[in-house]
């Protein structure tokens, strides 16, 4: 869906991204490790693409593990590697026959070879499905990509195989991890932090944004179909004008 669409009502998105935070702070509230938290959180994301196909979204991407996350304890960083590890191996069989098609975003570079096969697998493997896809950003950082892209185009260019005029959004866009898809047109955040943390900043440059206060491991069908009701009120312009005030200009 590219800003150039006209404005209007935002009905029902079709590509959906969620920021899942808030695992930490659901643990500490209940005295409990943080490692807890993200264990219910990989519940809340269970449930979260099961919701998204019931309620007719067809692709959801969930921010799982940011290129800024490495920072975070070692003890934490595998905790979490290994729980997404587990996910795909667990759910692949599940989610394969529920049609789901599964892709990965974020660099590969640094993963490990087993990870790394993991990830080539699940997207194997489910690449025909069409009920849904589920766009796991794993390792993932918007500047990283945007970078990858930008190293890519200038090796094109380098060699003569493009010409750097001919360069333009669409072929930058071309080079992202998320290429053949369309643009979320909805961005949801939760844990009540207001920030992009380095998610989608080219993708989500028009998307509507959600923030709700709900931590992840809450995240639950009634959040769901609130984020997206808050959506449907939405007035999408892309620039442009709204309606009536264009017939005002008209009548001018
Ligand atoms: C989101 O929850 C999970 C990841 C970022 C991987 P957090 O772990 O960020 O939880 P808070 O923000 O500390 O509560
Ligand atoms: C964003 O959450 C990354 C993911 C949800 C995977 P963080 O918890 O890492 O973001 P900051 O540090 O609060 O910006
Ligand atoms: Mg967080």
């Amino acid at each position: 869906m590219s800003a150039g669409q006209p404005p209007g009502q935002a009905a029902h998105p079709v590509h959906v991204a969620i920021i899942m935070d808030g695992n930490g702070r659901w643990a500490q509230l209940r005295g409990l490790p943080r490692q807890e938290g993200h264990r219910r959180g990989l519940e809340a994301l269970r449930a979260a693409v099961k919701n998204a196909g019931e309620l007719g979204v067809k692709i959801l991407t969930l921010y799982s593990f940011s290129t800024e996350n490495w920072r975070r304890p070692a003890t934490e960083v595998s905790f979490l590697l290994g729980l997404l590890k587990r996910f795909v191996e667990k759910d692949l069989d599940e989610l394969h026959a529920a049609g789901v098609r599964v892709r990965v975003i974020g660099g590969r570079d640094d993963l490990a070879p087993d990870v790394l096969r993991l990830v080539e697998r699940a997207e194997m493997v489910t690449r025909d499905n069409t009920k849904m896809t589920l766009v796991v950003a794993f390792n993932y950082g918007a500047r990283d990509e945007i970078v990858r892209a930008a190293r890519q185009l200038a090796a094109a260019a380098a060699s003569g195989r493009v010409e750097p005029a001919a360069i333009d959004e669409a072929m930058l866009a071309s080079r992202l991890d998320t290429a053949d898809m369309p643009d979320p047109e909805l961005v949801i955040r939760t844990s009540g932090e207001t920030r992009i943390s380095n998610f989608l900043l080219w993708q989500a440059a028009y998307a509507e944004f959600v923030f709700t206060p709900v931590l992840w491991p809450d995240f639950d069908r009634a959040a769901f179909e609130a984020a997206l009701a808050e959506y449907a009120g939405r007035e999408r312009r892309f620039g442009g004008v709204s309606e009536p005030v264009d017939r005002n200009v008209g009548a001018a």
